[in-house]
């Protein structure tokens, strides 16, 4: 460790010996002869010096000066961050005035004292270190604390705990590993009372180097008690090893080393700490490796003396690490469970949009459907009244030229006329009428099929399996509504001779299937799906948008030639 030292005394040239032996042991020594113009030098140079990385300043002032200084020394240090030596020439009482300074050797450098003063010092050295060190983790610690517990980006909080683990351990090395489920990967815990652990693993998630720069991808792991994690879980217990390749052979656990072979590292010290939360669920291991000497030390592990620089970890750094890890579990849970509820969140959102989507396609179903009627009836029954005017007009010409078969025969052909606009008017107010549906939706499709039979001449049969008495009315009209527009399609397109039905229920789906033997088309061919919406129908487009509004799936099979069979299924929940 480098030290900043400074020295006060009118004469220099008096303490040449003791200079010496100073600059022997600490290196250049800064020297004044003024109380003023050492306060000067040290508000510059103050601000410049860390604890953590420099060991306290060294002030050696000589006896009679100190009084001018000691009332300074408080406004520019802190108790941990420096040491006073005073010395003087000849013997006087120790310094008196100087009660407030927290920490000073008094000596009159004998020549034979000389051992005694350095070893003092060093001791003195050591303490301060220890202290500062000790101050600086506490205050470290505690910004962890307020930073882990606001941070809810899982990613984020594992690397900032195990860089705070690595920062207040001077560890080179440290690695996350989770406890997560077998089934699924999830995060999970376990407490050693209720859980088994055939169920978890122990996954690796996060590692830092400071010293190598590797990346390593996560792996999984059952739990054992072979590996010092998995040790550290199942005992929930933390564990120090002073050297991981001395493992007492007795103990159930060892160190793999297939890191360090494969990377040249060489893992020395190891601290393995259980990640508990407050209710004593473990639901992690941090797992620190090769304590450093000094904090920002990067160790060159090819270097013949790379394992002088790496010491065990203690008492103290087991303490600290408890709390931290103790904290780190509680905020992983929490960030875990924020995650889990924005997961839910958006799940929701996505469930809300589907459902306004659905809503504007229903609405959109309904308004085509009406425009479907209008269709059909413009072009059907209004139509044929339009032409009965006419025939009438026609009959009553006959009548005042009084050519009576004529006006006989037309009137034959108005009351055919009027039937079959009657049997339109039927077939669209039966459509209409959701009560068509009430006989269950067999029957309905049989008399469909009778109906079409009948128009149209094509022989058309039914088959079907299953109960339809328990589907539900929106299904049974989207099965009948996507056969009537097939039929439509039939008679409008197809040419067909036979037309076959077949529908199946059972507990969870409907399934039917419309097959004609009719010319086909091509279904690659774009533009004739478009065309059905200015024809009436709702069209091939129409089908596959109800099929999706009940969460069921269409397929269209057909080829020019080949026929065409449309296959719907249908969930039923
Ligand atoms: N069963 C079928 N047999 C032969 N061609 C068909 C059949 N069904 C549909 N088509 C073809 O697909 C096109 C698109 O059908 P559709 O979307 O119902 O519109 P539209 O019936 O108004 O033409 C039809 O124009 C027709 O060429
Ligand atoms: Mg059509």
């Amino acid at each position: 460790m480098k030290h900043s030292a400074l020295i006060l005394s009118e004469n220099h040239e008096t303490y040449s010996r003791l200079i010496n032996i100073l600059e022997k042991r600490f290196g250049t020594i800064e020297k004044y002869q003024s109380s003023d113009d050492l306060l000067k030098y040290t508000a510059q140079i103050l601000p410049r010096l860390s604890p953590e990385d420099s060991g306290p300043l060294l002030l050696f002032i000589e006896y009679p000066l100190l009084a001018g200084i000691s009332k300074h020394l408080d406004r520019y240090f802190s108790p941990t961050s420096y040491i006073l030596v005073s010395f003087y020439t000849v013997c006087m009482l120790p310094a008196a005035d100087c009660k407030n300074v927290s920490a000073y050797i008094n000596t009159a450098m004998p020549e034979q004292e000389t051992d005694f003063f350095l070893s003092r010092l060093e001791n003195e050295i050591y303490n301060k270190t220890r202290l500062s060190m000790l101050q600086f983790e506490a205050m470290n610690f505690y910004e962890i604390g307020k930073t882990l517990s606001s941070e809810k980006d899982t990613l984020k909080l594992l690397d900032m705990i195990i860089s705070s683990s690595l920062s207040l351990t001077s560890s080179d090395a440290g690695t996350i590993y989770l406890v997560v489920e077998r089934e699924n990967g999830n995060w999970s815990y376990v407490n050693n009372n209720t859980v088994s652990y055939d169920n978890r693993l122990l996954k690796f998630v996060i590692s830092k180097n400071t010293s190598m720069d590797v990346k390593l991808e996560t792996f999984i792991m059952p739990f054992s008690k072979n590996s010092i994690s998995g040790y550290t879980v199942m005992s929930g217990k933390s564990l120090r090893i002073d050297d991981a390749y001395n493992i007492d052979a007795g103990l159930s656990y060892k160190h793999d080393r297939s890191f360090d072979s494969s990377t040249g590292y060489r893992t020395k010290s190891i601290l393995s700490i259980p990640m508990k939360d407050n209710e004593n669920n473990i639901m992690g291991v941090i797992q620190l490796i090769n304590k450093k000497r000094f904090r920002n030390l990067s160790i060159d592990y090819s270097d013949e003396g790379a394992l002088d620089s790496i010491i065990t970890y203690d008492q103290n750094d087991d303490l600290i690490m408890n709390s931290l890890a103790g904290q780190a579990a509680v905020a992983l849970k929490n960030s875990l469970l924020y995650r889990g509820m924005n997961n839910l969140l958006q799940e929701y959102k996505q469930q809300n949009n589907q459902l306004i989507a659905l809503g504007k396609k229903i609405l959109k179903a309904h308004e085509d459907e009406r425009k479907r009627v209008a269709r059909e009836i413009h072009d059907g029954p209004a139509q044929s009244v339009v032409n009965l005017a006419l025939k009438l007009e026609l009959c009553k010409r006959y009548i005042q030229i009084s050519d009576y078969s004529k006006a006989a025969g037309e009137i034959d052909a108005v009351i055919g006329n009027v039937r079959s606009t009657a049997r339109e008017i039927r077939t669209i107010i039966y459509d209409l009428k959701p009560s068509h549906l009430e006989d269950g939706l067999v029957s309905s499709l049989r008399n469909r099929l009778e109906a079409f039979s009948e128009d149209t001449e094509i022989n058309a049969t039914l088959e079907t399996s299953g109960d339809d008495s328990k589907i539900e009315y929106y299904i049974a009209s989207t099965v009948y509504n996507i056969v009537q527009e097939a039929l439509n399609n039939i008679q409008k397109h197809a040419l067909a001779h036979n037309v076959n039905v077949n529908l199946s229920v059972n507990e969870s789906e409907i399934t039917f299937i419309i097959r004609d033997d009719g010319k086909g088309f091509d279904i690659s061919q774009p533009g004739q799906r478009k065309s059905s919406r200015l024809k009436g129908g709702f069209g091939l487009e129409g089908m596959h948008e109800r099929v999706g509004l009940v969460q069921g799936k269409i397929s269209i099979e057909s080829a020019p030639g080949k026929g065409t069979s449309i296959s719907v299924v249908i969930p039923l929940q």
